[in-house]
């Protein structure tokens, strides 16, 4: 995992053609060197961060089903995770917090930032969280 990640900052940094303007391209180039696209239970001892579908929901709830809110509590996390802002506590001590976005890839640009939090929204429009999560809140 950690030589994957180096491969993909190596690439992040060739010119800047690498970046295609469109929110998976940016899910794919920076965000999916930590997060898996979606829950996979096979592959769970290789997660560095939790799943991008998970967190989507989370910050759904968070900011009740509103684009713009979604979008802007992405950009503002991502720039500066802070644990007073992370919609997931669990997932914070699992994986401890994201480090900015600006320390691993310096050259996305905030219209980028943009479009993977649209992007997001609209691929996880109709994901919940699985039955466990579900009843996290539950247990003793
Ligand atoms: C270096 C690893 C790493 C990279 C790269 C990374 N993340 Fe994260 N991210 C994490 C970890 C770990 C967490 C869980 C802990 C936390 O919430 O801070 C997280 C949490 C999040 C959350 C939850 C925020 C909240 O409100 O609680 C969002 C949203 C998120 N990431 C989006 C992104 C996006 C979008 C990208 C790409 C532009 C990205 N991440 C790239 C490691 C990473």
């Amino acid at each position: 995992m950690k030589r994957g990640f180096l491969i993909l900052v190596l690439l992040a940094g060739l010119p800047s053609g690498v970046w295609a303007k469109d929110g998976q391209a940016v899910f794919d180039a920076a965000c999916a060197a930590c997060h898996f696209k979606q829950r996979d239970p096979a592959r769970r001892d290789e997660m560095v961060a939790p799943p991008m579908e998970m967190m989507a929901v989370h910050v759904r709830d968070a900011v009740g089903g509103q684009r713009d809110a979604f979008v802007a509590r992405v950009v503002d996390f991502v720039k500066a995770p802070a644990e007073s802002k992370a919609v997931d506590a669990m997932a914070v001590s699992r994986f401890g917090l994201m480090p900015a976005i600006g320390d691993s890839f310096p050259e996305l640009t905030d219209d980028d930032l943009r479009l993977v939090a649209h992007w997001m929204f609209d691929t996880f429009a109709q994901a919940q969280l699985p039955p466990e999560e579900q009843r996290r809140g539950q247990r003793p």
